[in-house]
């Protein structure tokens, strides 16, 4: 999950897609960063902690780190925030770069759309629980895309049906 800070939009995204990976019973790991590094080291910003922990999600232990060419070898998808940080993502990934697994994340919710999560930076609150809905509502369509139907989580079922 990759915006420009990684401070106030990647955050959110790394919480509430690893929350809700763990609950679909995924064994994914998500993380996060932001194509600018200039606020390397920091904690999310705290709307970005509180619209979190108000969903029972606690974020305030991720730290900003800068996006680099080779998490294109560490991670299966990319998912860019807003155009301009997809363009920076590709800036700095050079040739490492892989539109196969680079993307802007509201595209798994409106294909092909080219939407950006805006930018909440200096924005009040109620601006953080509108990026957090796209963010969610974005998430829900990546974890019912990539789960696939296991048909041993109804042996239970079937075994009182055959009355076994
Ligand atoms: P983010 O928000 O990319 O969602 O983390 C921003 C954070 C910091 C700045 C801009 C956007 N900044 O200009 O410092």
């Amino acid at each position: 999950m990759v915006c420009l800070g990684n401070i106030c939009r990647s955050p959110l995204a790394e919480g509430i897609l690893q929350h809700k990976a763990w609950k679909a019973g995924l064994n994914w790991s998500v993380e996060s960063a932001g194509t600018s590094g200039f606020q390397k080291g920091e904690s999310p910003h705290p709307f970005s902690q509180k619209v979190a922990r108000e969903k029972g999600i606690d974020i305030s232990r991720q730290r900003a780190r800068k996006f680099e060419a080779g998490d294109f070898d560490h991670y299966d998808k990319i998912y860019a925030m807003s155009e301009d940080v997809l363009e920076a993502i590709r800036h700095i990934a050079k040739n490492k770069f892989d539109s196969s697994k680079a993307g802007l994340l509201l595209n798994e919710l409106n294909a092909a759309k080219n939407l950006d999560i805006p930018d909440p930076w200096h924005a009040p609150e109620a601006i953080y629980h509108l990026v957090y809905k796209m963010i969610e509502e974005a998430c829900d369509a990546i974890i019912k895309k990539y789960s696939t139907f296991n048909p041993d989580s109804y042996q239970d079922q079937f075994s009182i049906l055959n009355n076994k």
